[in-house]
């Protein structure tokens, strides 16, 4: 049974998260449904009419306290179990860059700004004094590693099955990227380059059929209230199989004006 209800799973590492939040979540059920029926018992056995008078001594048993440590005792077990090594994996496992795509995604208010290296792999120069309304990134052109590049707004375009490693930073205020089918949640600084990784496993298509909802998007949220245009910091991840991807960035770098 899923508990607590989340969006569908999208990426390799969702099922670890997803087992972790499970038993989190089912522990605190746990300790809700006992401590709520406890003073409801508590309520009726020392109501007013069957105690006209208070006991001052008290209680005498020390199973409270035994209680209180087992659950102690429980949250730590969860904690150095379950919870400490799935971190680990997100944190040890991060892919090599020859292995993942890899994209710069520069939030700003109120867009996600999305820099791929194109064919070269490397990323252009980019520089804060070329940064204009038809330039968000300002990428410089006539650097020689920037011919290549694709840019996109509010548009993330990904292949399936192969680790993505995003370089997320922002422009102006702390903004949050995330991918909710994806597990991914990463706050973006500015002045701070952050790597976020995840292996996309289910083509936006696939997705589309399994979900029965043929306009199915994944949607890149805006997790930090970041402005008043907060709510509409809305972009979307595509996910391809590899020949669409490659066939994107290709249609892209031809629309790109030099
Ligand atoms: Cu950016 Cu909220």
């Amino acid at each position: 049974m899923s508990f607590p209800p989340l969006p569908a799973q999208a990426s390799a590492h969702a099922h670890d998260i997803d087992f972790v939040l499970g038993l989190e979540h089912w522990g605190m059920l746990a300790l809700f449904v006992f401590f709520f029926g406890y003073f409801v018992y508590a309520l009726v056995r020392f109501r007013r009419g069957a105690h006209p008078k208070a006991d001052y001594t008290g209680m005498k048993s020390r199973w409270s306290v035994y209680v209180v440590l087992a659950i102690a005792l429980a949250e730590g077990v969860l904690l150095v179990a379950y919870e400490m090594p799935a971190w680990r994996e997100r944190v040890n496992g991060m892919p090599s860059p020859d292995e993942a795509t890899v994209v710069r995604v520069v939030a700003e208010q109120f867009a996600w700004n999305v820099h791929y290296p194109g064919p070269d792999g490397r990323f252009g120069r980019t520089d804060v004094k070329l940064v204009a309304a038809e330039n968000p990134l300002g990428l410089d052109r006539t650097d020689e590693a920037a011919r290549d590049d694709v840019t996109a707004i509010n548009q993330l375009t990904l292949p399936v099955n192969h680790p993505v490693l995003i370089h997320l930073t922002s422009k102006d205020v702390i903004h949050s990227f995330t991918i909710y089918e994806m597990r991914v949640k990463q706050d973006a600084l500015p002045g701070a380059d952050t790597p976020v990784w995840f292996v996309p496993t289910v083509t936006t298509a696939e997705m589309r059929q399994r979900l029965g909802k043929p306009d199915f998007e994944y949607e890149i949220a805006c997790s930090q209230l970041c402005g008043l245009g907060h709510f509409r910091m809305r972009g979307f991840a595509t996910i391809v199989t590899d020949g669409e991807y490659q066939a994107y960035l290709a249609a892209e770098a031809r629309a790109t004006v030099r």
